[in-house]
Formats: C-alpha cells, structure tokens, sequence
C-alpha cells in the first residue's frame, strides 16, 4: 500500500520503519528540518522517499496524521485539499507544550471535542480513523514487545468502517491488535484515557520515564466464563 508519513517525528518513524517492514512504500514528510531524517531514509533505502507535506499526502492511499497539536492546523493549511478522499489515521492527543518543553492537556477543548473531530470538520472530504494515540512512541517499535507473549492493543475509532478495516491491517502490520472503539467520537474517551495514563505513569511509574510500561497495562487480559447474576 502506499502511505504518506504526516510527520516523521517520535511516532511517525515508528510506524515508518515498521510498515516499510511490510512492504508498504512510504513517502516522508517533517514538521522542522528534513535533515533530522535522513538516516531513517537511508535505512528504508527504496522503500520510502522524502516529500513535502501536500506530496506525502498526494502519495499515499493511507495517510498518517501525527503532528503536534499546536501545529496542526498550519499543516492542514499546507496539506490543501491533498487528502480528500484519502483514510487519515490520526494519531494526536490536545496537548500544549510551554517553553521549556512541558506539556500540558488541553481540559477545555476535551470537555465536548477532540482532535480526531476537529481534523474531520476540517478536512470533511478525508476519512479520518483515530489511531495509535495512547502508546508512547518508545513502544511503538518491534524490539519493545520482543520477549513478551502478547501484543498490546491499538484502539481505533471512525464512522468510515471501510477505512476502519484497512487501518486495522495497517495496524496488526505495525505489530499489535486492533481494537474496535466505535465511532469517531469515541476519540474523546481515547484521548481522556490518555489523561488517565500520563497520571497513572506520575503517580504510580515515577513520571514520564517510565511512560514505557504503561503499554504493558493496555494488553488485553480474557477472563474465564463470567456467570452473570441479577441484582433481586
Ligand atoms: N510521542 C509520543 O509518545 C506520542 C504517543 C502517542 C501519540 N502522540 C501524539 O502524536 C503526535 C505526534 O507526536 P510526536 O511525538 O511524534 O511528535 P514530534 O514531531 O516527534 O515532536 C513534536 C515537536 O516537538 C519537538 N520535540 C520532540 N521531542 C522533543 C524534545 N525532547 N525536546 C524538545 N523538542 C522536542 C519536535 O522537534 P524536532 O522536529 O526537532 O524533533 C517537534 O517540533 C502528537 O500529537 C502527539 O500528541 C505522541
């Protein structure tokens, strides 16, 4: 498949390397300096090529969607209308960042929105699939889950079940399980249950260097049978 790469950064290479692994060709694009690339190109080699924001969006039929909030809508300006028609796998959490580079949730726009909504009123003609929001990118890699038994789930949610069912073989291409969270405004409890993690890695996992194992908690766990009892 062919897929555009919304910003190479912490998560977007990522799912580069591991979806150019599949077999999927990949053009690139980066929010700041394309230098800070170049050894991901020359491992994927011809697997992936450099572009602007509108030609990575013009290359692929899928389309990661994975900048920072606050410059979102500066890239969909860039973007045009590059990706109409095109599945847009969003992956962004409504975080500012201050100065010094800390970031803060954004509770005034999460209390009736969230970004995978906002992307969609802006982009009306792309179908947006929100995805791979609640993994730090850390884990997002192969080599993180290579001694463990099970796969975490990537949770996904849209109201383009088309695009849904392609997103979910770009998921299990990346390496985990696709989890069906329903439609796109489902984002918002996704991006609320990104809340709940940043708090339970501060306070339970010593802060944001341990943000890592918070994968392990989204790993599906089965029970066995439940007898189900009413309440007299
Ligand atoms: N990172 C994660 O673990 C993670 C997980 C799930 C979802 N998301 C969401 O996915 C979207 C993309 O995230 P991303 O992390 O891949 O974005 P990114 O493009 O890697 O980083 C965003 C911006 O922050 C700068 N930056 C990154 N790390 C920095 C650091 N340690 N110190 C100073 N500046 C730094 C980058 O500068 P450079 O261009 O110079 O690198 C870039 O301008 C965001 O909306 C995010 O909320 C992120």
């Amino acid at each position: 498949m062919k897929i555009g790469i919304l910003n190479t950064g912490n998560v977007g290479s990522r799912l580069a390397r591991a979806w150019a692994a599949a077999d999927h060709q990949l053009v690139l694009a980066k929010d700041g300096e394309d230098r800070k690339i170049a050894p991901l190109l020359a491992e994927l080699g011809d697997r992936a090529s450099l572009g602007s924001f509108e030609q990575a969006a013009q290359f692929g039929d899928a389309v990661l969607f994975s900048v920072y909030w606050p410059r979102a809508d500066a890239v969909i300006d860039a973007v045009g209308s590059a990706l109409d028609g095109k599945i847009v796998i969003e992956t962004m959490n409504p975080l500012g960042v201050t100065d010094n580079f800390v970031h803060f949730h954004d509770h005034a726009f999460m209390r009736d929105n969230s970004t995978a909504e906002y992307l969609q009123q802006r982009l009306p003609r792309a179908r947006v699939v929100k995805a791979f929001s609640l993994l730090a990118a850390p884990v997002l890699e192969e080599a993180a889950w290579s001694s463990s038994p099970s796969r975490p789930n990537v949770f996904y949610a849209t109201n383009d079940q088309e695009a849904g069912q392609v997103v979910r073989r770009l998921i299990e291409d990346a390496g985990f399980t696709p989890i069906n969270a329903g439609s796109l405004q489902a984002a918002r409890q996704l991006e609320q249950l990104g809340v709940l993690l940043h708090h339970i890695a501060e306070h339970e996992y010593n802060g944001d260097a341990d943000l890592i194992r918070l994968g392990v908690s989204i790993v599906e766990a089965i029970p066995g049978p439940i007898v189900r009892e009413r309440m007299a």
